[in-house]
This record gives C-alpha cells, structure tokens and sequence, in this order.
C-alpha cells in the first residue's frame, strides 16, 4: 500500500486519503509555505477550517503547486457563528472564494454547538450544497452520538466523516465502532496526543518506535490508521511535514496497537462537545 492509493470509501461514494495534513495554528502568512512543503512531499488530503485564518494561504499553495485540482482532497468546516441554513451557506461561499476553488471535497460543521440549536438546520445547508455541486461530500466535527442521531433523525443521512478528539490517550472505541456501524468515517485530531502530556515519550510508543528504526511520531499515526481512522497531523517543520509522511513502510504488531492503545485515562485534551461550550 502506498500513500496515494491509500484512501477511504465515504458513506456517499465518494475516496478521501487516509493521511492529510492539518493546518490548525499554521497562520496565514506561513500556510502557502506550509502546504506547498505538504503537497510537494505527497499529501493529498489538507485540512484546514474558517476559524484557522488561513484559507487565504491554503489556496494560493494548494492553487499554484502544480498538483491537478482534482489529485487533492480539500477540507474546511463551517465555524459556529455560521450555523444556521443562510448563514452556513454564505460561510461557504466565502470560503470558497478565500480558497481560490469552486469546490470543496469535504465541508464539516466544525462543532455541533448544541446551545444554538441549528445543527441539524446546518447540516441540511450541507446537503443543499452537496446537491448544487458546492462539495462533494458532507460532513460533521466533534459531534457526539446523540447530535449524529439528530442529523440522521432530521436528514435521514448519516454524515460522512466526523472529525474528533482521538490520541492514545483519548481511542474513543466505542465511538469508532458505533460510527463504523452506521458508515461514518472517523478523522482523527489532535492525533499525537500533544496538548497535555506528552504521547510521543510514553514507553509504549518509544519501545515501538525503536524496535522498528521510526520516530515515535510515525508510530502514533501508523497506530491511528491500524485502527482504522483518517490521520492529519499538523507540523509547521518541512523536515516533520515529511517525516509524518513517511509511514506505510512498516507495520506496528498487534501487542504494539494494545500497548499504545492502553494509554487511554478516558480524558479529553479539548472541550467535550457535549458541554455546549462551543
Ligand atoms: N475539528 C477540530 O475541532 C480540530 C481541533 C484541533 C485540530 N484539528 C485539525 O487536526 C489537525 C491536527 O491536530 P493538532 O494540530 O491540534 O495536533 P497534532 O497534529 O496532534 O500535533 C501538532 C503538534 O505536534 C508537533 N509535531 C508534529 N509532528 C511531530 C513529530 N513528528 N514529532 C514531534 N512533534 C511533532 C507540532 O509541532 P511543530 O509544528 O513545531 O512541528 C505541533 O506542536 C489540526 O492541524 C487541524 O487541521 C481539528
């Protein structure tokens, strides 16, 4: 299996890559950089949101790298002072023209935001959009069970993809098993653990990352997709925008998957979506 053709079949039909590149806190000064390094280096799948600031940036790499339009997977997601039909639908359409496309790949509620009450009316927006040819598919962020039962309660849709707090500190199995049942894919932030502690220095992880001659950066992503998930690690370092890259040249065993995946304390690094903070 090779990067390229390492890809994901959406509940709607559609192939997302495995393995992005995340743009959270890459500014929109240093995004163009950034992603070029990212597209240049193979990533075809780029994740960035309105509320990152850096769609601008994001465009103009991912418009003047040379990869055909169509090779890239493009993501962003509708921030919460958008919800609603009108309001989610303007919100696209600006960030369409900060993207510098007239297509998204991937367009997701960025969090439910469940004090608004607006998420299932957004998500309608969403398919609205699918149906004009905006995106090609429609998709969720930090929703918990009860708000994609909602979304499939008022759509008659499960979304395709939602984007979630995962790590080896936080698996979220029974979430990725309840999302496999009804074809959600799951995405993975956050994915090496890194806001409080520190997942790349626990035994588990380095012990595997040495018995296979890899940094134990490659061996949480490699973990994130033996389990399954879409990965976007973010790094602003072209030396670890590559190394984050390089990870389908071997293959953790299955007491490696255990030993990480037992790094599990049930504890977000994030807010949970469910306490309505955002
Ligand atoms: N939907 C949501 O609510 C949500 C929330 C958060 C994030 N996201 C998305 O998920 C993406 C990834 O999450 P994230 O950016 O929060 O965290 P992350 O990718 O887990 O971690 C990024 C941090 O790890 C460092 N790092 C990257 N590669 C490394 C390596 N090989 N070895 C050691 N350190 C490494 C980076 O530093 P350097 O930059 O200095 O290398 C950065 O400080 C985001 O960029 C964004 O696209 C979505």
């Amino acid at each position: 299996m090779t990067q390229l053709s390492d890809t994901v079949k959406l509940n709607d039909g559609a192939s997302m890559p495995r393995l992005g590149y995340g743009t959270y806190k890459v500014g929109d000064d240093e995004a163009q950089e950034a992603v070029e390094a990212a597209l240049a280096t193979g990533y075809r799948l780029i994740d960035t949101a309105e509320m990152y600031g850096n769609e601008v940036g994001v465009g103009r790499a991912v418009n003047g790298s040379g990869v055909p339009r169509s090779e890239v997977f493009l993501t962003t997601k509708v921030w919460n002072d958008h919800h609603g039909a009108k309001a989610a639908r303007e919100a696209l359409e600006a960030s369409l023209e900060r993207l510098g496309t007239d297509y998204l790949d991937l367009y997701l509620i960025h969090w439910p935001s469940p004090k608004q009450g607006l998420y299932v009316e957004t998500y309608e927006a969403l398919l609205q959009a699918k149906a004009d040819g905006l995106i090609r598919s429609a998709g969720v962020s930090n929703f918990n069970p009860e708000h994609l039962e909602q979304v499939h309660e008022g759509t008659g849709v499960w979304p395709a993809v939602n984007q979630v707090e995962l790590h080896p500190y936080f698996n979220q199995p029974e979430l990725r098993a309840w999302q496999a049942e009804r074809g959600i894919a799951t995405e993975s932030w956050g994915p090496l653990g890194q806001r409080t502690g520190s997942v790349l220095a626990e035994p588990a992880v380095t012990a595997a990352a040495e018995a296979h001659g890899r940094t134990p950066g490659q061996v949480v992503i490699r973990w994130h997709l033996q389990n399954g998930c879409i990965v976007i690690p973010k790094s602003a370092k072209p030396s670890r925008i590559a190394e984050n890259f390089d990870v389908f040249g071997f293959e953790l065993t299955a007491q490696e998957v255990a030993a990480i995946s037992a790094l599990e304390t049930g504890e977000r690094q994030g807010i949970d979506p469910a306490s309505g903070e955002r």
